[in-house]
């Protein structure tokens, strides 16, 4: 089986878009991105998996496979993450679709998926997520973006509040963990 790391860089050459990153992501920023999920119950999506650097993290905090759904909109991806992880859902779709996946009360979602300067993705996957999760449910971003890659702006619109968790200089290149929260009324 091809390398986690060839097979990334291959679809990076083919889809630059989507894939945004050099390599996959390390261990270090794949523990700080799933901090606590040991402690959570109730549905987990991780979306954006690419290799499943995050996934492997998940799994590894305990958390059954069962409760796990990847949507990766890149099927060689998918193809991989189906053979490296029997018994979790690994769904060939966009993150876009997170409201039609029969899913309620989704407690957490890890996300891959670029969203620094894509104020339409923003809206269409950070918007969307967070109205169909559980009341204080957590969407956890990497960045490489120093700052919070969603404006103050775009934060009022969608009605979010964001919080800084970790800056990870082991990583390339290093990489930044956000948590964006819905404000509740
Ligand atoms: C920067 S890579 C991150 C991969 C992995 N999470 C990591 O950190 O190593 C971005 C991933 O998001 C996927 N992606 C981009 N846009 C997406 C979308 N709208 N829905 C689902 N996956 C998407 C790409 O195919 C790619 O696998």
């Amino acid at each position: 089986m091809a390398s986690d790391f060839a097979v990334f860089l291959g679809q990076m050459i083919r889809r630059p878009t989507e894939v945004v990153a050099i390599a996959p992501s390390s261990a270090t920023v794949a523990r700080a991105m799933t901090k606590g999920l040991e402690n959570t119950t109730g549905p987990i999506v991780e979306i954006g998996p690419g290799t499943g650097s995050f996934t492997k993290a998940i799994l590894d905090r305990g958390v059954a496979p069962e409760r796990l759904t990847l949507m990766e909109m890149n099927p060689v991806f998918c193809q991989t993450l189906r053979e490296k992880f029997p018994g979790v859902t690994v769904l060939n779709r966009p993150a876009q679709e997170i409201a039609q996946i029969g899913l309620t009360n989704i407690n957490t979602v890890i996300s891959g998926v670029p969203v620094l300067a894509r104020p339409q993705i923003q809206r269409e996957v950070v918007g969307r997520a967070l109205r169909v999760m559980a009341p204080g449910g957590e969407f956890v971003q990497i960045t490489y973006s120093p700052n919070a890659p969603v404006s103050d702006q775009m934060q009022a619109e969608l009605g979010i509040s964001v919080e800084k968790r970790a800056t990870v200089w082991a990583n390339l290149p290093p990489a930044r963990v956000f948590v964006f929260r819905r404000i509740q009324h």
